[in-house]
């Protein structure tokens, strides 16, 4: 058994108030954090879920822009969908905040001078674009333009969609203000840095204390960024929506806290929030600034260094020369990797997903809480699809567990008057030929160390278990010759029953409650968790006694998944992946024809070269570029190339390319690039190298 702690702060990342969560914040988030905080709540332990919406942020005000409306009309309309979505789902809030509230301005502003009155930040004063016709400064999304990289002509100041290289501004070829396609000036501004590189060392010391029980791609991500050297990162920007800066300095005006730094304090201010409703408004310490509490914060994997690294070093700055109010750091991080959706990415930008809400609306929410469990991406991406959901609810909810529970209580109902008729003991678990106690403690040990998948294979197994025995057994055979072993075997399944309804009661809440009131308890499992009291530890022994009363009838627990009703769902995802496949072939057909045509001489004045590939390295601070070592004829020239996310260095090395050869030099993150190697991008957006296949000379010409 693991070591239990005093309390756990289960946190979920705070969702953009920008568009409704998918399917895939699902998976990578929501669903693994409410099973997970059900599971400590039917172990008696003490829990809390805290989450809400994330309602500053670029991605918000342009949206806003672009519908005509206010910035407050657009989180309002989406925190309501996405609250109401995920209690459609069984996502049990213990509270559910917004950063638009008064608490978690002041907290945040609290933290803010906290660490300006310790002289931390630095001030810097940098150029940055203005639209002079806006009058605005323009924060990174705000420009637009030429990717220096792949050539996007669409790219956006912080990242290029189609390559993926994380980009400044200043880096775009053509610079455009989005506010009014003017082209925007340099003018200076000044902004408070936090200086993560202060806290190096001990962030440092943080991780490696938990090298071991954070899963590995958390900490290998987060090692990379720490091997590379923290920086000083900007924590403020020149909007108008976000939380002001608390100061008075003219320079503070038109500056609100950037949006990383205000929502992760979100977690902390909702927790007031919550212990403020709930009538204790000094309670939330005791889950933050207790060491013997425990927090643990679900993301997915493109949030990890924010919650590995700056949200701890803020907590440490807080922290710092002081006596008391010290908070702790997270215990552990979970971050899923991603759930594909029919063999793509979920793409809100591309309008490529299933949302939640549209979803609960045709089917329910425990069969898709099923599949999105047996689909948890916590190790890999994984992929979800139409038919596995189907075949995942017929085969294994509906004929395996839901034809158990009905069979269990029907033929308890009509031959033995609807009593448990045998009084089962803990030997007779073996009846259904696994170890018990061993499986009980696997699903423990499952459900604790966030193997979720694992956990509702195991539940699933179960079910095919009992469902074996009661086949197996015969009762309906037997029941005239032997009743007495009719009886036995009744009432081991009608404990299994109610042993299936505690071990999936995590993943599939409604259902579990469902089974109860079949087995004829009266109040639904939830009523009986409370602190100390050890629900899941009832999984060891025969709970129903002889005697006890089913309820008068069983139910269908599961209706099974027509064809009918999953074709118009896979018709739309044809209509999408046609769409979009239009869409692409669009932008690269436009990309094509609107390049302004060339003289046979201008191209004949491009030196395309076979080279060879001699060494392939990261590049520091830009996780997208690959360095490159080429051997071109009798020069080795050094090239930096957009393909890190779909290469590994090693992969390249040998390999021969086409090289753009006299191309001037350009330098980008302080390397010099001296060309550049050619790529086309597949469907899915990874982009592929160009090999010319053969036996050639190194440094030969491309013609
Ligand atoms: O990536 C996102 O959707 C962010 N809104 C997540 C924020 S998590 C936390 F820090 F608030
Ligand atoms: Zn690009």
């Amino acid at each position: 058994m693991m070591q239990q702690s005093k309390r756990t702060l289960v946190t979920t990342a705070l969702p953009y108030a920008n568009g409704p969560v998918h399917l895939g914040h699902l998976a990578g988030v929501y669903l693994p954090a409410d099973i997970y905080v059900r599971y400590k709540r039917l172990k008696g332990e003490d829990v809390i879920h805290i989450g809400g919406s994330d309602e500053h942020g670029v991605p918000i005000t342009i949206t806003a822009e672009k519908e005509g409306i206010s910035p407050q009309d657009v989180v309002d309309r989406y925190h309501r969908m996405n609250l109401d979505a995920f209690r459609k789902c069984g996502i049990s809030f213990d509270y559910y905040g917004r950063t638009s509230s008064p608490v978690h301005h002041e907290t945040a502003k609290e933290f803010f001078l906290e660490i300006e009155r310790k002289g931390i930040f630095r001030r810097k004063t940098e150029k940055q674009f203005f639209d002079a016709t806006a009058g605005r400064f323009l924060s990174d999304r705000y420009v637009t333009g030429t990717c220096p990289i792949c050539g996007n002509p669409e790219a956006n100041g912080d990242q290029c969609e189609q390559c993926g290289t994380h980009l400044s501004p200043m880096e775009l070829l053509n610079p455009k203000s989005k506010l009014s396609d003017a082209i925007p000036e340099l003018r200076e501004t000044m902004h408070w840095y936090f200086p993560l590189g202060r806290f190096q060392k001990a962030l440092e010391a943080y991780v490696e204390a938990h090298r071991d029980d954070w899963r590995p791609n958390v900490v290998n991500y987060t090692r990379t960024w720490l091997n590379q050297g923290l920086t000083d990162r900007a924590i403020t920007r020149d909007l108008d929506w976000g939380i002001e800066l608390p100061l008075s300095d003219p320079e503070a005006r038109g500056k609100v806290l950037y949006v990383w730094f205000d929502a992760v304090l979100g977690y902390i201010s909702f927790t007031r929030q919550w212990a403020a409703q709930r009538g204790d408004g000094e309670l939330w310490r005791s889950y933050w600034q207790d060491p013997e509490s425990r927090i643990v914060h679900f993301i997915g994997k493109d949030n990890v260094v924010f919650h590995t690294l700056m949200f701890p070093a803020i907590l440490m700055a807080w922290n710092e020369n002081r006596q008391n109010g010290i908070y702790g750091l997270a215990d552990n991080v979970p971050a899923s990797e991603f759930m594909n959706f029919e063999g793509r990415k979920f793409s809100k930008s591309r309008n490529y997903a299933v949302y939640l809400g549209e979803f609960l609306e045709k089917f329910p929410a425990d069969t898709l809480r099923y599949s999105i469990a047996m689909n948890y991406p916590e190790n890999k991406d994984t992929d979800f699809s139409w038919t596995d959901f189907q075949n995942r609810t017929n085969g294994e909810l509906a004929d395996t567990l839901g034809n158990f529970i009905k069979r269990s209580i029907d033929f308890t109902n009509s031959r033995f008057d609807g009593v448990v008729p045998h009084a089962c003991t803990d030997d007779e678990w073996n009846g259904l030929g696994v170890n018990w106690p061993e499986t009980v403690e696997k699903l423990d040990q499952a459900f604790e160390q966030f193997h979720f998948r694992e956990a509702a294979s195991l539940g699933m197994d179960i079910a095919r278990a009992a469902n074996r025995f009661l086949t197996e057994s015969e009762p309906w055979k037997i029941f005239r010759t032997d009743r007495e072993a009719a009886a036995r075997t009744m009432a081991l399944s009608l404990n299994l029953c109610h042993a299936l309804a505690l071990a999936l009661y995590p993943v599939l809440p409604d259902t579990a409650a469902r089974i109860c009131t079949m087995l004829g308890f009266g109040e639904p499992i939830e009523a009986g968790v409370r602190p100390g009291v050890s629900l899941f530890r009832n999984l060891l022994h025969p709970m129903l006694h002889k005697g006890h009363r089913l309820a008068a009838n069983s139910g269908i627990l599961f209706t099974k998944i027509e064809d009918a009703a999953i074709e118009p769902e896979l018709k739309k995802i044809e209509q999408l992946l046609a769409e979009a496949e239009k869409r692409e072939a669009g932008a690269a057909a436009e990309r094509t024809v609107f390049k302004p045509v060339i003289s046979f001489d201008d191209f004949q004045k491009v030196d395309l070269r076979v080279a060879t590939v001699i060494s392939a390295e990261p590049v520091k601070k830009a996780s997208r570029l690959l360095k490159l070592q080429l051997g071109v004829g009798t020069e080795t020239r050094q090239v930096l190339a957009g393909i890190a996310e779909h290469y590994q260095p090693e992969a390249l090395l040998g390999r021969q390319v086409v090289l753009v050869a006299n191309l001037a030099e350009r330098t980008l993150r302080g390397e010099v690039s001296q060309g550049m190697i050619l790529a086309v991008e597949d469907m899915d957006g990874r982009l592929l190298v160009l090999e010319p296949s053969g036996e050639l000379i190194n440094g030969g010409q491309v013609q």
